[in-house]
């Protein structure tokens, strides 16, 4: 069953790096659901090379072909106000960002040049930055905004020969997070992304048979759901593709509680070590908030019965 079509006429959505992969199906799907679209990319290789228009133009006369609205944006979101502007000149608002463009240089941390990190963290990071910056003030004086930041597996989880990719992309988490927070009473919603889709960044990486089930038009409605005036969803993170749908959140396990004085030592923490990655009841913190009680709980602990001696001989459960 398809669902109510969610529409979005009248909305101004900027997608960058819209000029393929994910986010040239963004701005298609946005373009034929009423949006007007800005349609931004620099237009240069998967690595950050080299710069066109082309990229962005064949997907706006696409989507003015199909009846819909939308102009080229060529800037590098480290040029986020131009991006923005390009909107309010074009159409006078701005509603939706989804910061999407992004650059791949896979390369082990032993390898790994100057040039490889920074231009990683500038694209996607400053850019990403620069982009909600300018669009800030807008959606804080129309009291509306919807925002989507584009992390990855790789940063929530680590992956081989990508320190600087997934170092930026989990710096979107903490931004995207906080955003939400600061957003919230301007009814300015923020989430992350986590995708997989078949593109030309994954398919030097991933079989073809197994490309065919990750067409990236299986992670656009859940944007389009996100980023929709009927969401109330904020500050969470969701893996998407390929037809699954899930979101992520922290867990932290029962932890262990230790008086703050002389007797918290490495050994008294070795002998507590099964409580503090006992998982069989998790919690699932959403702020600092609960941490301080804990915190607060350990303050006023009697003091622990010393045991300097560190050994984590039966005491370590692997989960
Ligand atoms: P893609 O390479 O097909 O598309 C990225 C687009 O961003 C390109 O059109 C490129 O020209 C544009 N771009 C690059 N640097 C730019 C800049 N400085 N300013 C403006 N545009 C720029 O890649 P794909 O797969 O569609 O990736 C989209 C986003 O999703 C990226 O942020 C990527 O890191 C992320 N992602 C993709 C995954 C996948 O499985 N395809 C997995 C996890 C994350």
């Amino acid at each position: 069953m398809a669902g109510p079509e969610l529409r979005y006429d009248g909305q101004t959505v900027v997608v960058t790096g819209a000029g393929g992969g994910l986010g040239r199906e963004y701005a298609v799907f946005f373009g034929s659901r009423g949006a007007n679209v800005v349609v931004n990319d620099l237009g240069g290789s998967f690595k950050g090379e080299g710069k066109g228009s082309k990229a962005a133009d064949v997907v706006v006369d696409e989507i003015k072909a199909a009846g819909g609205k939308a102009v080229a944006n060529y800037d590098s979101v480290e040029n986020g106000d131009a991006i923005i502007k390009t909107a309010i000149d074009a159409f006078g608002r701005v509603d939706v960002l989804v910061n999407n463009a992004g650059i791949l240089r896979d390369v082990s941390f032993k390898n790994m040049k100057q040039a490889d990190w920074d231009l990683i963290y500038r694209v996607h990071v400053y850019g990403a930055y620069k982009c909600a910056r300018a669009a800030w003030p807008y959606w804080r004086k129309q009291k509306y905004g919807r925002l989507i930041s584009t992390a990855s597996v790789a940063g929530l989880f680590g992956s081989f020969g990508q320190t600087n990719y997934s170092a930026a992309k989990l710096a979107l988490v903490g931004f995207t997070e906080t955003l939400a927070k600061e957003g919230f009473k301007y009814n300015i919603l923020c989430n992350v992304i986590a995708p997989i889709a078949a593109s030309r960044m994954t398919e030097t990486v991933m079989p073809p048979d197994v490309l065919e089930h990750l067409h990236p038009k299986w992670v656009v409605p859940l944007v389009g759901v996100l980023t929709h005036k009927s969401s109330t969803e904020t500050g969470s993170i969701y893996e998407v593709g390929g037809g699954h749908i899930a979101k992520l959140r922290w867990e932290r396990a029962k932890g262990a509680l230790l008086k703050t004085d002389d007797t918290l030592t490495p050994g008294a923490i070795a002998a507590k070590w099964k409580d503090v990655v006992n998982f069989a009841e998790p919690e699932h913190p959403q702020g600092p908030a609960n941490a301080m009680e804990l915190l607060e709980t350990a303050a006023q602990l009697p003091p622990s019965a010393p045991a300097e001696k560190l050994d984590f001989k039966d005491k370590v459960v692997l989960i």
